[in-house]
């Protein structure tokens, strides 16, 4: 049934009185007070921290439903003036640009880390135990680690542009795209890992412009658009519990000015 048109009362002549404009406003709405307390009431900041980069895959199948309600979750990132300068080509079924990718990645990993003393680099693997993080690092350094796009279900490469496509008008501010592709990878990452699913971010295809290209040649990306990433999600081979820790709130924030470190409320002195 269709709904009735709202009857609207013309105005008198000048303009409603001053009663008629209190009446016409809409009752204040109450506003309710946060339920959550603590941290750990907050579902959407246990997502945030079980969130966990996922670089090993089964190579099974995921729904394609499950993958449509991943890619709505990037139709709803934020962007000036709601541009979406963001694009998404989503590969599931050609298998070769999968491997095409992954041996780029790999490539890229070697001349990274491939070079680097243990004694200095395996540090940052910190977070896994011994005897593990010997071969661990190993992967790190041949590149293996890094092959995952292989055995993802969906890999997806992001594109940004800083270009305002209506007005041909160039953002000021530039790296617009890159910060919306964020916000819609986050988005992302954030109901695969609900779903229960694991994303890597594989940064390492596109970090040389030369392979930046060459993606840009066998996925027809015209020139405005800049490949940053080959976002990989599957199922994972097993659940990653721990990863690297974050800095506290005092090392990542400052308090009022630059330099003053943000106090936690754990820290702060009772008044
Ligand atoms: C801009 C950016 C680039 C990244 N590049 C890569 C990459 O090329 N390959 C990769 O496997 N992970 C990459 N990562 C994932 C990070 O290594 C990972 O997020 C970080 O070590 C923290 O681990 P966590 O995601 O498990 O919390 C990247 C992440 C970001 C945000």
């Amino acid at each position: 049934m269709a709904a009735k048109a709202a009857k609207v009362r013309p105005a008198p002549a000048g303009g409603p009185g001053p009663e008629a404009r209190v009446a016409e406003e809409p009752k204040a709405k109450v506003v309710e007070e946060p339920k959550a307390k603590v941290a750990e009431e907050l579902h959407s900041l246990k997502l945030i921290r079980d969130r966990r980069s996922i670089r090993e895959f089964t190579g099974e199948k995921i729904p394609d439903e499950h993958i449509e309600m991943i890619l709505e979750a990037a139709r709803h990132a934020p962007s000036p003036e709601n541009m979406l300068m963001v694009r998404f080509v989503v590969i599931r079924d050609d298998q070769e640009t999968k491997v095409f990718l992954a041996d780029i990645a790999q490539e890229m990993a070697m001349s990274a880390f491939g070079g680097a003393p243990f004694e200095l680099t395996s540090g940052r693997l910190w977070y896994i135990a011994d005897p593990y993080r010997a071969s661990q690092y190993a992967k790190l350094r041949d590149g293996d680690l890094f092959r995952y796009p292989e055995k993802s279900d969906t890999v997806i490469i992001v594109c940004a542009s800083e270009m305002w496509h209506d007005a041909a008008y160039q953002y000021p501010n530039e790296l617009f795209g890159s910060v919306v592709s964020g916000m819609a990878i986050m988005n992302m990452w954030l109901v695969a890992s609900e779903l229960g699913y694991g994303c890597g971010y594989e940064a390492l295809v596109c970090s040389d412009p030369r392979h930046a290209e060459l993606i840009r040649d066998r996925l027809g990306i015209p020139p405005i658009w800049v490949p940053i990433t080959a976002f990989c999600i599957g199922k994972r081979v097993s659940p990653r519990a721990l990863g690297p820790s974050r800095p506290p709130l005092e090392g990542l924030m400052y308090q009022e000015r630059w330099g003053l470190p943000y106090k936690r409320l754990a820290f702060r002195k009772e008044k």
